[in-house]
């Protein structure tokens, strides 16, 4: 019997310690219990992964809502397993997909026509690392996708995010933000080499600084815009890498996956807390890693390159200025 002691309890000491580095690790859950009965949220890229999760959670919390993905089948089936789970039937799913100007605006001007308020707009959906692909208006599929789609989506849900106000923008980046930097010259990538990793970087360091500049504008409208980095978690995120795909990888990585990747479901409570927490009230213009506000890379907080970018943005994706949030055509 004792000689199996000191294995069993150096065994027991190793599974301890790697269920408490794997909880520091991959970060706690929302600490917040507010509910958000009569509020309308929308979530981008919400069937799968921590989109789904984090409508999940917030449909859990009373919320109204709307599943905003490109696939409708698949779409419909999260929405579907979301009031299965939560018994909240005002969980819908509706039509956008990022990659498309015309289908922003569709999805917007439905919204702006359909629904009495947008109280909370998570901004989660994103492109890691395809292919050199562009989006349907010639767009770098990662800028495209990850922050032009976005920023359009945004300007034209902000009259009724200010009639909502208080009301929450949420924009999911990343760490790789930090490895990101905004080529002017370049930004669809036209001239490069193309690189896969460092265009996911730049979308990621344009969200965060688009975030900067969308709160400087929104001071006093009652809106607030924060940006976050969800944590490394397990999702199809990686379906372009070669790591998501290769069999050795899943096999023979799997243990360290476990322990050093999150769960989609807690990978949502960052944006799930960003979105719901009363002492993040009037809080705007932040990164948060995880549920801890922090400091952005050097270039994530240059105004100048912010304003820059704002206006670079506002060109491609044909916002009328004069007309503050409205568009052209
Ligand atoms: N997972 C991580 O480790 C990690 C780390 C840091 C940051 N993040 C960020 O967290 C967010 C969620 O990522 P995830 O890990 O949950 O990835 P995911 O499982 O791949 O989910 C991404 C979602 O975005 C959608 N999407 C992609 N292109 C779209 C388009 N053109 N129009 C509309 N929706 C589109 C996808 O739809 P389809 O299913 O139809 O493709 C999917 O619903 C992303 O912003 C990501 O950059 C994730």
């Amino acid at each position: 019997m004792n000689r199996y002691l000191l294995p069993v309890s150096v065994l027991g000491t190793m599974v301890g310690g790697a269920v408490l580095f794997k909880d520091y690790v991959t970060g706690g859950v929302c600490p917040s219990k507010s509910t958000i009965p009569g509020k309308t949220v929308i979530v981008t890229g919400a069937n799968t992964g921590i989109g789904k999760y984090t409508a999940l959670e917030l449909a859990k919390r009373g919320g109204n809502i709307i599943l905003a993905c490109r696939d409708m089948e698949k779409c419909e089936a999260a929405a579907k397993d979301i009031r299965g789970e939560t018994l909240n039937h005002r969980v819908n799913a509706r039509h956008l997909d990022l990659a498309s100007l015309k289908s922003i605006r569709e999805f917007a001007a439905k919204i702006i026509k359909e629904e009495e308020r947008v109280d909370i707009l998570v901004n989660n959906a994103a492109v890691m690392r395809c292919p050199h692909w562009t989006t349907e208006d010639g767009f770098e599929m990662q800028f495209g996708v990850n922050h032009l789609g976005h920023f359009l989506l945004t300007n034209l849900l902000l009259d009724k995010l200010k009639a909502s106000a208080p009301s929450r923008i949420i924009n999911v980046s990343s760490l790789a933000h930090i490895a990101g930097h905004i080529d002017f010259d370049d930004l669809n990538w036209q001239k490069r080499k193309y690189n896969t990793k460092e265009a996911y970087c730049q979308s990621k360091m344009a969200v965060v600084l688009f975030t900067k500049e969308l709160s400087r504008q929104l001071q006093g409208t009652g809106v607030t815009v924060n940006a976050v980095h969800p944590g490394v978690a397990r999702t199809e995120l990686g379906r372009h890498t070669g790591m998501h795909n290769s069999a050795f990888s899943s096999f023979m990585l799997g243990p360290f996956f476990w322990l050093l990747f999150k769960s989609p479901q807690l990978a949502a409570q960052p944006s799930t807390y960003l979105a719901v927490a009363e002492e993040l009230e009037g809080v705007s213009g932040k990164y948060f890693d995880g549920l801890k506000e922090k400091a952005p890379a050097p270039e994530a907080e240059d105004e100048e390159i912010a304003r820059r970018l704002w206006a670079e943005s506002t060109r491609l994706v044909g916002l009328d200025v004069s007309r503050g949030s409205s568009v052209k055509g």
